[in-house]
Order: C-alpha cells, then sequence, then structure tokens
C-alpha cells in the first residue's frame, strides 16, 4: 500500500516538474527543490529524508559520494534494450519515472547529508576484531585482498568508482557481499565478486560488522 502510495507520488511529482518549467522564463528554476521534494516524499519512507536510514536493510545514503548514487540509480533501470544492471524489485520500481536529471541531482543531494553512522550495534567483539583484520589485511591465505585497497584505510571510499562503506548498517553490507558472491550483484564488472567469494560466511559477517563500526 505504502509503495503505491509513494509511486504515485514520484508519478506527480515528475508530471508537475514540465509544467512548472514552463511556466518560469529561467532555465535554473529551482531544481533543487524539487529533488529534495522527491528525496522528502518519495525516498524518505525507507532512507530518511537525509538518507540516514535507521532500518538496517536499507542503506545509509548520506554522505555517500554523489557519482556512485547516480551510477546505482542508473544501473537499477531496466531500458526498453536492456534488463536492469543492478537487480533490485523495489528500488526498479523507485526509479521507474526518474529522469537522468533527477539522478544526478538525487546523488549531489545525498553526498551532502552529514552522514549518521549505524546505531546498530554487534554485540560480538571476536567478531568484529577478526572483521578489522580482514578489512586492513585481506586474507593472505585465500587471496583476498584488503578492503581498505580500495575503500580506503577509514572507509571513506574513493570517488568516483569506490563508494564509502563506513559506518554502513551490517545488514545491508552483509546482504551485498552475499549477492555478490553469488553473481546476483555484477554492476562493477564482478571487481566485487572476484574479492568475496573466497571469504566464508562467518568472515562475511565479521568483514560487515566491523564495517558498521567504522566512523
Ligand atoms: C520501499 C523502500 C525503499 C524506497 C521507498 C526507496 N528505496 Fe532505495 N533502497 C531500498 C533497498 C531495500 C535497497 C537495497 C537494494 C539491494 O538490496 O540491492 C536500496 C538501495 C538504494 C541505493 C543503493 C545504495 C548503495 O549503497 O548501493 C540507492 C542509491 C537508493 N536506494 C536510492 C533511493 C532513492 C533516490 C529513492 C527515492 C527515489 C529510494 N531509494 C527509495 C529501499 C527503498
Ligand atoms: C579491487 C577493489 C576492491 C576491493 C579490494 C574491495 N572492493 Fe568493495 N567495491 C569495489 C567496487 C568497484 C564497488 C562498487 C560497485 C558498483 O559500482 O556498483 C564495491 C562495492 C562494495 C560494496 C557495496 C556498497 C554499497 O553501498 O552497496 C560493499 C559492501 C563492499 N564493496 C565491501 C567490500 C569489502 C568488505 C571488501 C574486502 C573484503 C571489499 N569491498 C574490497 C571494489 C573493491
Amino acid at each position: 500500500m505504502k509503495m503505491i502510495k509513494n509511486m504515485v507520488m514520484l508519478a506527480a511529482l515528475t508530471m508537475t516538474a514540465p509544467l512548472a518549467a514552463e511556466t518560469t522564463d529561467t532555465a535554473n528554476a529551482a531544481p533543487a527543490t524539487t529533488v529534495a521534494e522527491i528525496a522528502a516524499g518519495v525516498c524518505a519512507g525507507c532512507h530518511s529524508a537525509d538518507g540516514n536510514s535507521v532500518i538496517p536493510m536499507n542503506p545509509i545514503l548520506a554522505g555517500q559520494h554523489a557519482e556512485y548514487i547516480t551510477k546505482q540509480l542508473i544501473d537499477f533501470k531496466a531500458t526498453e534494450s536492456a534488463p536492469a544492471k543492478r537487480n533490485s524489485p523495489i528500488m526498479s520500481s523507485m526509479v521507474a519515472a526518474l529522469s537522468p536529471e533527477d539522478m544526478k541531482q538525487l546523488g549531489d543531494y545525498y553526498a551532502q547529508q552529514k552522514t549518521t553512522p549505524s546505531q546498530v550495534t554487534v554485540d560480538d567483539d571476536k567478531l568484529i576484531e577478526l572483521g578489522k583484520l580482514l578489512y586492513h589485511g585481506g586474507s593472505l591465505a585465500n587471496g583476498v585482498p584488503a578492503c581498505a585497497s580500495c575503500h580506503g584505510p577509514n572507509g571513506s571510499g574513493i570517488p568516483p568508482r569506490y563508494p564509502a562503506i563506513a559506518g554502513q548498517h551490517a545488514e545491508y553490507t552483509l546482504t551485498q557481499l552475499n549477492l555478490f558472491s553469488a553473481g546476483d550483484r555484477a554492476n562493477d564488472k564482478n571487481v566485487m565478486q572476484q574479492v568475496i567469494t573466497r571469504l566464508n560466511g562467518y568472515e562475511k559477517r565479521a568483514v560487515s560488522a566491523y564495517i558498521s563500526t567504522m566512523r
């Protein structure tokens, strides 16, 4: 029900946009307001208005690099000639009515918000300690590179290609690691798949838990 309501709002927002543009003379007719409206009206239910999702299965978007967010929005969208590059039934319906310009501006919008890291605590010091070792040192025995080499020692990533992951909800991160290793998420030319398949389930949980504690 909620989702249908959101979709109607999204449709309404995108339909009023061209009308608003026609009634003003200048091209710079407050596009930022429109994007903030989309964020508040459509995305907020799952990601919070400022992108600091408090629901652990929905990613925190606040402070993420603009280019990465825009890329994901593009990847979620199926076109007439190709299926979505990143498969998520929820997000594919969310982006269906977004224009490339909306996607770019949504990237800028969330990148400008201040990150509130995950407040969900993982009460397992041993797990977090192992995650820390894997994050910074990888696993020589299994040929797994250190996460830090692409996502940075403090998890802030390297734009435009490598996303920030510090403070992300462990539940969301673990889901993504499982999707990458199963090949169900491959919108990065399988870079993450090669990194992650040699980690076992416990190690994936460990590194996800550690990442959620990074600040
Ligand atoms: C009904 C809940 C819901 C709504 C509403 C929603 N999202 Fe999402 N979003 C999700 C979920 C769940 C995921 C994780 C998808 C996956 O597992 O790959 C996600 C993932 C994303 C990602 C990828 C983040 C990353 O770190 O890779 C972006 C970007 C995003 N959403 C932006 C938006 C925007 C912009 C809107 C509004 C137009 C929106 N979402 C509306 C649930 C939602
Ligand atoms: C060789 C570089 C590289 C290494 C090493 C690497 N990653 Fe990544 N990672 C990437 C790229 C590139 C993406 C972005 C994929 C995209 O564009 O959708 C990514 C995406 C991710 C995401 C998805 C973020 C999101 O918001 O959805 C997670 C989680 C992640 N990496 C975790 C890890 C972990 C944990 C490790 C260490 C075990 C690791 N990465 C090591 C390159 C790397």
